[in-house]
């Protein structure tokens, strides 16, 4: 299956029309405009609360079949709790869902994409216990309301932006410092909303509804700079920090072991009576374990790594208790971001890992893609792909893939100014006038006839 993604936040705008309340990046960007790119906000982005009609045509003319796009939570409930439901937002869904399946393309439906309805930060956010039941309760209503049209689900994007951008390192909103604390207390916490979820699809809604849930979790590909051991073994523990920390709960049980002794060793050595890193009980184990149908992944670069001296014991923080120096050499291509260099050999040698580590799942790589606006994107692709294509002669069990993104959009902290978008649009123009790039044309292509060189048999 070929798609494209977006995300609520980044495309829809109308952020306080028809009973939509106000979201984390609502607030963060209409608080502090200074750590916003040019001052940008999502308030009107795409457009695509009314230009959804323009999406699937492009969609449509794509050739693509499926659509992954995300639920804003504050859409469908404006202060985060189900007492309240907007219908004006949830009938948005509707028609959204409706034009899709009209013209034949699947609904992959994200529900939670980083947009949290500020009331629910306002109670702490993902470091609160509070927001798991919080979270099961919208998900469970959002398979009631949508699932009888949807196949394929994700409960949560990125958790490691959720709670290393969002609550760790502060670079995401809320804009949380916490190094080392509050990131590991909301993961403990979304790692349990989503596997309530996945049982909730599967004892109330599985029969009727026959869909797939997963969560999309996103990494690089961490190469040993070196065929040391040591550079080796860091490599396999940046590979566990990054991924591990909320991929082995889930497809294997409980957190990665290099994880737990580094921080239960770091902690202890800091002062504290116990491990930085929550515990999950026998029973939470064994209750998130297994909570997938596929696995979801969002991949874009990668890194070399190399063993370093252990850090000083001092304040806690994420990076220390990783504990390896990762790097980009200079000399790799660079797309126009520079922490986002060009390694398709990457994708192939993360989906041959991601086989041996978890028991070779189905996977649909839910987003990969590359900001730039000129012609480059196409061949960046097609090296991409032909990387998966190998991996899956390798014998990884790829079932889908998607490009970042369908248009260009609000790019978080960075605004409007890298663009991802197999279309662009004209954020000048009041009609946000989208228009096919020279990759649409490639993926097009590649979509309809599965097929990724210019000479295809038929
Ligand atoms: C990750 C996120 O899921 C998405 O929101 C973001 O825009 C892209 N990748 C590109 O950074």
């Amino acid at each position: 299956m070929f798609g494209t993604a977006t995300a609520s936040y980044q495309v829809e705008g109308a952020w306080d029309e028809d009973g939509k309340g106000e979201n984390i990046w609502d607030r963060y960007t209409h608080s502090h405009p200074e750590l916003i790119a040019n001052n940008a906000t999502a308030d009107v982005a795409c457009d695509s609360y009314h230009r959804y009609k323009e999406d699937v045509a492009i969609l449509k003319e794509l050739g693509v079949d499926f659509y992954r796009f995300s639920l804003s939570w504050s859409r469908i409930l404006p202060t985060g709790y189900v007492n309240k439901v907007n219908l004006p937002g949830v009938t948005y869904y509707k028609n959204l869902i409706k034009e899709l399946k009209n013209n034949g393309i699947e609904p992959l439906i994200t529900i939670f994409h980083s947009d949290l309805p500020q009331p629910l930060q306002d109670m702490g956010g993902w470091p609160s216990e509070f927001l798991i039941e919080t979270f099961a309760e919208y998900a469970r209503l959002c398979f009631e309301l949508f699932g009888d049209d949807v196949k394929y689900w994700l409960t949560f994007n990125e958790p490691k932006q959720i709670c290393i951008g969002g609550y760790g390192q502060g670079y995401n909103a809320p804009g949380i410092n916490l190094t080392g604390l509050a990131d590991y207390v909301c993961a403990h916490h979304i790692l349990q909303a989503h596997a309530r979820a996945w049982h909730i699809y599967d004892q109330e809604f599985r029969a009727t509804q026959q869909g797939q849930v997963s969560i999309t979790i996103d990494t690089r590909w961490f190469e040993p700079a070196s065929d040391s051991e040591e550079d080796v073994v860091a490599a396999e523990t940046a590979l566990q920090f990054e991924y591990g920390w909320y991929a082995n709960p889930i497809y294997n049980s409980d957190y990665p072991e290099i994880m737990k002794t580094r921080i239960a060793e770091r902690s202890l050595a800091e002062g504290f009576n116990h491990s930085r890193l929550p515990a999950f009980t026998d029973e939470e184990i064994a209750y998130i374990s297994g909570t997938f149908d596929y696995m979801g992944l969002n991949m874009y670069t990668s890194n070399l790594v190399a063993a370093k001296e252990e850090a000083p014991i001092a304040e806690p923080n994420y990076d220390y208790d990783l504990g390896v120096n990762s790097y980009q050499p200079d000399d790799w291509e660079s797309s126009s971001i520079s922490i986002l260099k060009i390694t398709p050999w990457g994708i192939r040698k993360l989906l041959n890992w991601l086989k041996e580590t978890y028991n070779n799942p189905a996977i649909i790589i839910t987003e990969n893609g590359i900001p730039d606006n000129s012609s480059i994107i196409d061949d960046v692709t097609r090296n991409y792909l032909s990387n998966v294509r190998s991996a899956i002669e390798d014998g990884v069990n790829v079932i889908g893939y998607s490009v970042w993104s369908l248009m260009d959009n609000f790019e978080w902290v960075l605004g409007y100014t890298q663009k991802y978008g197999l279309y662009h649009v004209d954020f000048d123009s009041i009609n946000r006038m989208r228009t096919p790039k020279t990759s649409a044309a490639y993926y097009k292509k590649v979509a309809e006839t599965h097929c990724l060189v210019d000479t295809c048999e038929e």
